[in-house]
Parts: structure tokens; sequence; C-alpha cells
């Protein structure tokens, strides 16, 4: 679904003076306009759909505008900015390697990037061993789609072809992600859909009020698929469009039916690892190590990096040379997610997302509440939220009053991006994990008072 564009009508708007916003200006800024409509003739209409502020610098939680506006940033980008927005560590790492004259090398070594995996594989538990470093998200659940595959027809045939999926999952815009992925909406251009993708219900507890695991087993089933067909399961840990996590047993049960099946269990955390679930990995609130984890945005705190972490078995199915890509573990790229990862260790902020995490939570309660019943589910991990706005006692999407919130939020100095979620009906709150109390509270205060005079 396309999210409904933002006027560029300047408003007067009133002025905000705090110590963590600053609306100074009417907003869309008169002066900015020109740019943003010259963006708009020349760029995809797919490009916009966003608040039309001009993202001229950062700092921690914040974003500002050239034009002395500041918000509190509510958006990481898109769960990107993890260790702040500017960070002396980033730059100096971005600025080092460049300046020492590597911002290429394909895949011949660097001590960059050996530095880096070395770093990623402290972290991961057993069995996972061996990371490969890519560039984006959807490129990192193409691998994953691409290794299930691959270690199914060598140990089933070419019939052990089936992955599984869930409904309203994400795993990007590439055609095997949106095969993978579960939004009807997106799937049109792909016109006849592989059958060999299958989506079963995600136990969200609210479109799927049952979370038992025998909805899994019964789906395929009523889908005529056969586990013994099955070369993969992949899930987000927390689904990105209603931040639900997959609940402990049923991620258990799944481990075990996959160990039974002989299907990889591959985890999508490109929105969660990294501390933003106030644990270092998602999966690590459910009790199982899945075979292979997809990661992505938080890797780097902001430069185009990602990762697949997997297992001996798994990760060497292909030989020297067989899965590469141009751009993988690109050197400032690569110095930019250490400096990065170090940040993280060394100021808590997994430990600070874990701290923060009923703040967050009751704060999107009391918007919840807030919305008189036009509020269908609320659900928080760590530092992440979705508050979905729906028709009352439905689970109908009302995509409009979402809408309202992110313009009137961005109107008065807090940055979420566009509404996201089954037909754009959740609005997304997703800090810097650098935030801390005062400010994260300051911005819920404003969401709240925003949703008591819309709804
Ligand atoms: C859970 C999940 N998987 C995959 C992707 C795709 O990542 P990218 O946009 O870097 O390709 C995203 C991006 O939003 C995501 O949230």
């Amino acid at each position: 679904m396309a999210t409904k564009e933002f006027p560029l009508v300047p408003e007067h708007v009133e002025k905000i003076k705090t110590p963590h916003r600053t609306i100074a200006t009417a907003i869309p800024v008169p002066e900015s306009v020109e740019l943003l409509k010259k963006m708009r003739e020349t760029e995809p209409r797919s490009m916009g759909g966003q608040p039309p502020v001009i993202w001229d610098h950062g700092e921690g939680f914040t974003i500002s505008d050239p034009y002395g506006n500041t918000w509190i940033d509510f958006s990481s980008g898109v769960l990107v900015t993890s260790s702040g927005h500017g960070r002396k560590e980033i730059v100096d790492a971005i600025a080092g390697m460049a300046h020492h004259g590597m911002y290429h090398a394909y895949c011949f070594p660097t001590r960059i990037r050996a530095e880096l995996v070395e770093e990623l594989q402290a972290t991961i538990p057993e069995p996972l061993r061996r990371v490969f470093l890519l560039t984006t998200g959807s490129e990192a659940t193409e691998c994953c789609i691409k290794l299930a595959r691959t270690q199914g027809l060598a140990k089933g045939g070419k019939e052990k072809s089936v992955l599984v999926t869930f409904h309203n999952a994400f795993h990007g815009r590439t055609m095997g992600a949106q095969l993978a992925g579960g939004g009807a909406g997106l799937k049109g251009w792909l016109g006849d859909l592989d059958p060999r993708f299958v989506q079963v219900p995600f136990p969200d507890g609210f479109r799927q009020p049952d979370t038992g695991f025998h909805v899994f087993e019964k789906t395929l089933s009523d889908l005529g698929v056969r586990p013994e067909h099955v070369c993969g399961v992949m899930s987000e840990t927390f689904q990105g469009c209603n931040a639900a996590l997959m609940p402990a047993e049923y991620a258990q049960a799944l481990r075990r039916w996959c160990d039974t099946h002989g299907a990889l269990l591959i985890f999508d955390e490109i929105q969660a690892a990294f501390g933003r679930t106030g644990k270092l990995f998602g999966f690590q609130h459910l009790g199982v190590v899945p075979d292979l984890v997809a990661c992505g945005k938080g890797i780097s705190g902001g430069m185009p990096l990602a990762a697949v972490i997997g297992t001996d078995e798994v990760m060497n199915l292909y030989g020297p040379g067989e899965m590469t890509s141009t751009h993988s573990a690109n050197p400032i790229c690569a110095a930019a997610a250490l400096a990065n990862l170090r940040v993280i260790k060394k100021e808590g902020l997994i430990e600070n997302a874990a701290k923060l995490s009923g703040v967050l939570k009751a704060g999107a309660e009391r918007i919840a509440a807030a919305a008189k019943g036009r509020v269908g589910a609320c659900r928080s991990v760590g530092l992440v939220a979705a508050v979905q706005f729906t028709k009352p006692g439905t689970t109908e999407a009302d995509a409009e009053l979402a809408w309202e919130v992110v313009y009137r939020a961005y109107q008065r100095g807090v940055m979420l991006f566009a509404p996201v979620g089954v037909a754009g009906c959740a609005i997304k709150i997703c800090p810097p994990l650098v935030i801390h109390e005062a400010g994260l509270q300051e911005g819920l205060d404003v969401l709240e008072s925003i949703v008591r005079e819309v709804a």
C-alpha cells in the first residue's frame, strides 16, 4: 500500500523550545519547499512518503534541519542509527579508513574485514560460527533463502524446496524477499506466485489470536505442504509491522519441528539484532538458536552493511568465489560497523534498551488508552513499539488516523517515519538506543497528547 504523501504547504505551527526539540519556523519550512518539490519531480514517487524535513545533521537521539529545527528522533532512520546520530567514533572510523586509502577491496582480504568478522563471531552462540558480510538486508535474506534451498536440494532432492514464512512478514524488496514476505499487497508485481514459498499465520495474539504451534502444522497441512518438502522456515524474531515477539514456546516448538524435518530455522534479525530488543539478538528472548541469522540496519549504525551468520555446514555449501558480492564488507562500511558495535558495548546500549523498555511499554499503552478504542494492538519489546490504529472492535486498519499522528508529531518536534504494517495502520516508536528516560518520556508525552486530540 502506498503511503499518503505529506503536503508541501507551510503551516504556522506552535513554536517549541525544549532541551530536545526546537520548532522555530512554519512547517514544512518555506525555504525548503522548492528543493522538496524538485525532489518530487525528479525521483520516483516511491522515494516520497516521509515527513518533508530536510535531514541536515543529527546528534544522539535528535535530528535537525538546516533552518534551526530539531526533532526527537523516534525513527532511527529506519531502526538503523542505534548508537545515535553523528557519533564521533563512527565518523572517525569512516574518515580514518578513507584517509588510509582504502574504500573498496571486493573480496580481496582486508584487515578491517577480519576484525569485524572476529568481533561478530565473538558474540554469537554455538553452533553459529561463520559470518558473511553483505550490503543490504534484502541481500542477506536472499542469501538465506538460497542457502536453505541449496541445502534442501542436497539433502532431500528438488522436492525439498519449500520455504515457509509468515503472514505480514517483511524480508525486503527484491524478488525472493517479496516471495517470502507475507504482505499480499507487495506481491502483485510477482504475477503467478511460486508454490514453493508459503506463508502461515504469525502468532501475534491480535490478527492471529491462537498463538499455539498447532496452527503452523495445520496451516501447512491445509496448504498441502508435506513437512519433508520444507527446506527452511524464516521469520522475524519480532514482526517489524507490529513489534510482536514470537512467543518463546512457539519458537521452541518450531525449532524441534525444523530439527525433525531437516529444515533450516532462519531468523531475520535485520531490525532486531544488536540491542534493539534489550538483548544482543532477538532470538535470545526465545530460548532457541537458529541455523541462520540475517542482520542489517543496526549492525553498522548507518552505513550499508549486512551479514548472514550461520553454522559451518550451511555457510560452506558454496565453494570459493561462488557466494560473493561486489561490495561485500566494503572497508569503510566495515570500519563504521566495528566502531558502532564497540560503542554499543562500551556504552551499555543493550542494557539501556532493556532498562527503558518499561518506560516505552507504559508510554505506548498510554497512547493506546488515549485513542479511546481506536488502537487494536499495542506491542513493544526493548526500544521498539508499534501502535496499530484500527476501527473500534475490529482488526480493520485505520490508516488515516495513523497518518494524522505522524503528521502532527512532525509539526511538534517528534520524528516518526510514515505508518507501516497492515494497510499502513501502525506507528512505530524506535529511537536510537542512546536515548535517556527524559528524552523518551518527552516524545511519548507529545504522542499521547496528539492521540488524545485526534481520536
Ligand atoms: C525485517 C526486515 N528484513 C529485511 C529488510 C530489508 O532490508 P534492506 O532495506 O536493507 O534491504 C528490512 C527492511 O526494512 C526489514 O525490516
